[in-house]
């Protein structure tokens, strides 16, 4: 707000030297110039007047001499405008006379006699100063000094001496103009050095004359956060008419609020309608709203803009009374509405009211996401805005969800809890009984996490793996009987048995897992060399030849014992051999492995093993290959008995191969149940806490069902590490 106007009345400019040429404002640049000009060009022209002396030295002629006769000297002094001159005598003596009539010493301001000296300090006649100073009225001072041709002490009266100084005016403290001008300043002066400025009360402001002031009427933007406006001479009455404009603008986002005082009076005038603001009011303009007329003796108090702009305009006219108006006005922050609640989630920072500027922030509880707009988003902050509007509106959280979990190979998922994967779903795995079991036994549950991830419930099964049911059929064969001397299997009471087809030639196997059959190598060699795998069919899953024959699975690779040597058929030894299947096989209550032997599995005498076939039968005295899957129940014998047996053969027969302790026999000695052609590579089971484990691969025998002969198997625990070897490395 405009309090205080002081100015300069007067500007002293001169120019005292070639130094001090510059813009002179009371000459113009032209003047300036052509100065400069002569100065430089013209060089012999005298300079103008120096500045004025603030101070000197005057004397008689010929101080401290006395002073010659006939003397008319004049000594015009001056200092800078806005200053007096003080005079003061250090010495005087003149010829004293009365009214110093002869000689004399006249003090003058312009032609005012200031003074009239003559005589000395210690002479009682004449007129002396004394050392009062004299001072001039103006920045002036005249000095005249004369003396008579007739001086008889002449050679005694040295004259005077004399310092003058040039002393501020106070031009404030000056009388009136007689001219009827007025006071130099209207309300306020200050006196200055050499000069005076002035300046007006709070509310009024200084005209262009520099003198007089006149009542301040709004001007300007007011645009501080909060100020104080109020009627020209408030609390007083303008003198004369007035429209004035007053215009509060703070930044957008902001909103004034105008606080009138409770001293307000506008005149209001009755008409018909009721009080009326006709020829004196103040007009509050806000950007959005009607305009709205002020007036009347009650102090409107507060008011709300809600705007950022806010225009006042005062009117009067030279009728009527007002005293007027004042107000404080003060700036608020625009107010955004609450933001509300969202589902699922907090909105941040809770306060009581939202401004401009403020955010607010959105996160969901444990388990669901932002979404905006049907898009998910990182993070969610909004801003008040200077509209009074949030810049977005608010979010949704929404639930998560895990996705579909793994499928799990050989087994499912079964909804424990939960809906559609989403958050704290929980799933359980399970493999397909009874063929397939969960590895490690352990029930699997997994839960749908804050991190969109499926946790099991256990810290070691990162994923599930159902593995094959090994040596557990579905059906046990009730009453055991015999190959040779054996009975038809029923189905599914002997999964693991295959029939291989080698390049015409039938042989046994046994499946020991999902792509791996384990039967002799006999089989799988011609001559010395392994058969190449594309002649092996294999077929699974049959009780008769006849039904499935068309369907045999392939072999990727056929894996022969290393040690396995035998191109005369005379060393069966380490006959065991492994066959890789193309594709992997889904084990169901035909098709399943049999275990493999445990660690530490022994072979005791007189345990009774399961041999089966397609291998020679025996029917009404004649060897037939059957088509029928046979199966007899056969003890193991001690290898002593069955070496005995092996030996005495040897007597009487040649080429018969020899018994090594990778080899055991089964049979009995009376004879009558045996393997025979065709059942080689087939399995030797036992059953051990309930499972079957290939304890032999049908391997060789002399005849076959002979009394005091028995099946020579090759010995599975021997090959343990061999087999696990070669399923890992294939
Ligand atoms: N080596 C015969 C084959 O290739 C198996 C002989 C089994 N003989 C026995 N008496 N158990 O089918």
């Amino acid at each position: 707000m405009f309090h205080l106007n002081v100015r300069h009345l007067l500007l002293q400019q001169r120019i005292s030297s070639l130094t001090d040429i510059a813009f002179n404002p009371e000459m113009g640049w032209t003047s300036c110039i052509i100065l400069f000009l002569c100065v430089s060009v013209c060089e012999s022209w005298p300079l103008p007047d120096t500045e004025p002396l603030m101070h000197g030295v005057v004397q008689s002629p010929q101080y401290p001499q006395p002073y010659p006769p006939n003397l008319q000297e004049q000594w015009d002094l001056s200092v800078p405008e806005g200053y007096q001159i003080r005079l003061t005598f250090t010495h005087l003596d003149i010829e004293a006379s009365a009214g110093c009539y002869y000689d004399a010493l006249t003090v003058l301001y312009d032609t005012n006699i200031l003074g009239k000296f003559c005589g000395h300090e210690n002479l009682a006649d004449g007129h002396h100063p004394g050392n009062q100073p004299i001072l001039s009225p103006g920045n002036r001072l005249t000095l005249m000094f004369q003396s008579d041709d007739n001086n008889p002490e002449r050679h005694q009266n040295v004259g005077f001496s004399a310092q003058y100084q040039a002393i501020d005016m106070d031009e404030c403290s000056a009388p009136e103009p007689e001219d009827g001008s007025g006071p130099l300043c209207s309300q306020i002066c200050f006196n200055t050095l050499g000069s005076y400025l002035c300046s007006c009360h709070h509310g009024y402001e200084l005209r262009a004359d520099q003198r007089s002031c006149v009542l301040s009427c709004g001007g300007g933007i007011f645009d501080e956060t909060e100020g104080h406006l109020f009627s020209p001479g408030y609390p007083n009455p303008p003198h004369h008419a007035v429209s004035c404009q007053y215009i509060i603008s703070v930044e957008s986002g902001f909103t004034v609020v105008l606080n009138f005082t409770d001293n307000f009076h506008i005149e209001s005038m009755d008409t018909e309608q009721g009080p009326n603001c006709l020829h004196h009011w103040l007009q509050v303009t806000t950007s959005d709203r009607e305009p709205m007329k002020l007036c009347g003796g009650k102090s409107p108090g507060l008011i709300v803009t809600n705007s950022n702009t806010v225009r006042l305009d005062y009117h009067t006219d030279n009728e009527g009374l007002s005293k007027g108006w004042s107000l404080d006005y003060s700036t608020y922050r625009v107010k955004c509405p609450l933001p509300g609640n969202v589902a699922k989630g907090r909105v941040t920072p809770i306060l009581t009211e939202y401004f401009y500027r403020d955010y607010i922030y959105v996160r969901c509880d444990q388990g669901y996401k932002l979404m905006m707009g049907g898009q998910e988003v990182e993070g969610f902050s909004t801003m008040c805005q200077s509209s009074g509007q949030w810049h977005l509106p608010l979010p949704e959280c929404h639930i998560i969800d895990c996705g579909e979990p793994e499928p799990l190979l050989n087994g499912g998922l079964t909804f424990l809890s939960g809906f559609q994967y989403q958050y704290r779903s929980v799933v359980q795995y399970h493999c397909n009984e009874p063929f397939y079991s969960l590895l490690g036994g352990i029930t699997v549950v997994f839960t749908c996490e804050a991190d969109r991830k499926w946790r099991s419930n256990s810290d070691i099964v990162v994923s599930p793996t159902c593995i094959p049911v090994c040596g557990q059929p579905t059906k046990l064969i009730s009453a055991y009987q015999r190959i040779i001397g054996g009975s038809h299997a029923p189905e599914d009471t002997i999964p693991w048995q295959v029939l291989l087809n080698i390049d015409g030639g039938r042989g046994g196997g046994m499946v020991i897992g999902d792509r791996w059959i384990m039967t002799a190598a006999h089989n799988v060699m011609n001559k010395g060399n392994q058969v190449s795998e594309e002649t092996v069919r294999i077929y699974m899953g049959l009780t008769d030849v006849k039904t499935q024959l068309d369907s045999p699975v392939y072999a990727a690779s056929v894996h022969v014992h290393p040690e396995y040597n035998n191109p005369i058929n005379v060393d069966y030894n380490h006959d065991i051999a492994l066959i890789k299947l193309q594709d992997p096989i889904t084990f169901n209550s035909s098709i399943m492995p049999i275990c493999l032997p445990a660690e530490g599995a022994t072979y005791i005498t007189g345990v009774m093993g399961l041999v089966s076939g397609f291998g020679v039968t025996e029917t009404g005295g004649r060897r037939i290959l059957t088509n029928k899957m046979n199966y007899v129940q056969l003890p193991v014998v001690e290898q002593e008995t069955c070496s005995k047996s092996i030996t005495s053969l040897k007597k009487t027969r040649d080429n018969v191969p020899s018994l090594s302790n990778n080899m055991f026999c089964a049979g009995v000695p009376e004879g009558g149940q045996d393997s025979c052609q065709g059942d080689s590579g087939g399995p030797y089971a036992l059953r051990d806490n309930g499972r079957f484990w290939a304890a032999g691969i049908v391997s060789w025998g002399v005849d076959c069902g002979k009394q005091g002969t028995y099946g020579v198997y090759t010995r599975v625990t021997n090959y343990m590490d061999w087999i696990n070897k070669t399923m890992q490395e294939n």
